[in-house]
């Protein structure tokens, strides 16, 4: 707001206010790995490419002189856009979707992420596959606003992992994370090209992105000394060698068969039954969201499980190809369950207008994912303009 009134006195602001500039110039700030990854899509991208158009197809009829419309609160002249979800209000329907390891966008990465947020009141969704421990980004909140909310992501490792997930839902809990979000499109990682051409996994290069991923986690720790008979730190030096990489293998040595661990467990290659999610109500005391959903049945399915909420989303097409667009389909599903579920949409949000759009066709709170990570790559606060990504030393 203080940028915009600047800007009535003729003040330049600090960046173009046009969402749709913020791509091609994260594009030129971050190394074609970052990049990949960030842009990224799932085989032809038709899933990610219906999301905008999907927008398109939805104008707004707006209404003149409505009396109800004027803000209750009398003399302010902004109308009021907050909205209550879980019984908290929040200033504006948005949320920060949960994105993986932001330490290859900005040095900040996450921290930095969700600071901004806080400072705005829009709650930040910590992902499973942060570069930032749960515990770092809660304090890096805190330094904002205390009362800041933060809402955990968890993609779920299988059943025969349980004491992982239970350590790090309880680590959410103690560290403020009051909403639990599941994800249930990512069993295991899409077929991406822009990934797959650049030779890049950034779950793979903690060490060379000062990445945690998790690694920080006791029952995982204890996992993986289990397994491999030697602790995390160890494999930093003395016991590359154990591991089953080929000498090719670009990541031996260093955090790479703790990293690789991790990944297997958090992307455990087949899907949990709807039974499991009884599991999850047992170890988690607040509301949970299923992210992911897209068929009426499946929402259909969450409610019956007693969950308090979905998104509904279609991981910005990262997973699938070939698939809807996440928009399409969300006026049946608020039908169908609408009335009892808090709905989440993401996928495809890019500027104000969509948001409407979005809350127009029944969804409750709008998650922005890609355009607030563009924004991290641009603004961020440590990393100069011309940076080639913390793993300048990997990047072509
Ligand atoms: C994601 N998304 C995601 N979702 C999730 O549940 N856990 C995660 O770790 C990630 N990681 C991730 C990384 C990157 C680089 C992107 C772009 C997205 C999906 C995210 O939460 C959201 O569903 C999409 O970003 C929505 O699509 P748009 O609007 O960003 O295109």
């Amino acid at each position: 707001m203080s940028v915009y009134q600047a800007g009535l006195h003729s003040a330049k602001p600090p960046f173009t206010f046009q969402p749709s500039f913020w791509e091609p110039l994260a594009k030129d700030v971050l190394s074609a790995n970052a990049w990949g990854y960030l842009h990224g899509n799932a085989g032809a991208g038709t899933s990610y490419q219906n999301n905008p158009s999907a927008f398109k197809h939805f104008s707004m009829m707006p209404r003149r002189t409505c009396q109800s419309l004027l803000n209750p609160r009398g003399q302010e002249t902004l109308p009021d856009v907050s909205v209550t979800v879980f019984g908290e209000k929040l200033p504006f329907p948005v949320a920060m979707a949960p994105i993986g390891v932001q330490k290859i966008f900005d040095l900040e990465g996450e921290s930095g992420a969700a600071r901004g947020g806080a400072s705005v009141g829009i709650p930040y969704i910590l992902s499973t596959a942060s570069s930032a421990s749960i515990e770092e980004v809660s304090s890096a909140m805190d330094e904002v606003s205390p009362t800041a909310r933060r809402w955990y992501q968890l993609y779920w490792p299988s059943r025969q992992h349980d004491d992982i997930t239970i350590s790090l839902l309880g680590r959410a809990k103690r560290a403020g994370y009051t909403v639990l979000f599941v994800t249930l499109d990512t069993y295991m990682l899409g077929w991406r090209p822009s990934d797959m051409d650049n030779g890049y996994n950034p779950f793979l290069h903690p060490d060379r992105i000062g990445v945690e991923i998790g690694l920080t986690d006791p029952a995982f720790r204890a996992h993986f000394k289990n397994e491999h008979g030697y602790g995390i730190e160890e494999t930093n030096q003395q016991h590359h060698h154990h591991h089953t990489g080929t000498s090719s293998d670009k990541n031996k040595g260093g955090l790479g068969p703790a990293a690789r661990e991790w990944a297997k467990i958090i992307f455990p290659g087949h899907p949990h039954t709807w039974d499991d999610i009884k599991f999850l109500k047992q170890h988690w005391d607040g509301p949970i969201v299923l992210k992911g959903i897209q068929d009426v049945e499946d929402a259909g399915k969450a409610k019956e499980c007693g969950v308090q909420g979905i998104v509904f989303s279609n991981h910005g097409g990262r997973q699938m190809d070939g698939g809807l667009s996440s928009l399409a389909t969300l006026p049946g599903i608020v039908r169908a369950v609408g009335d009892e579920m808090e709905i989440f949409f993401d996928s495809g949000i890019r500027c104000g207008a969509d948001i409407i759009k979005a809350l127009a066709l029944g969804a409750k709170c709008v998650l922005v994912g890609r355009p607030y990570a563009y924004g991290l790559a641009l603004g961020g606060g440590t990393v100069s303009r011309t940076f080639c990504g913390p793993c300048a030393e990997t990047c072509s």
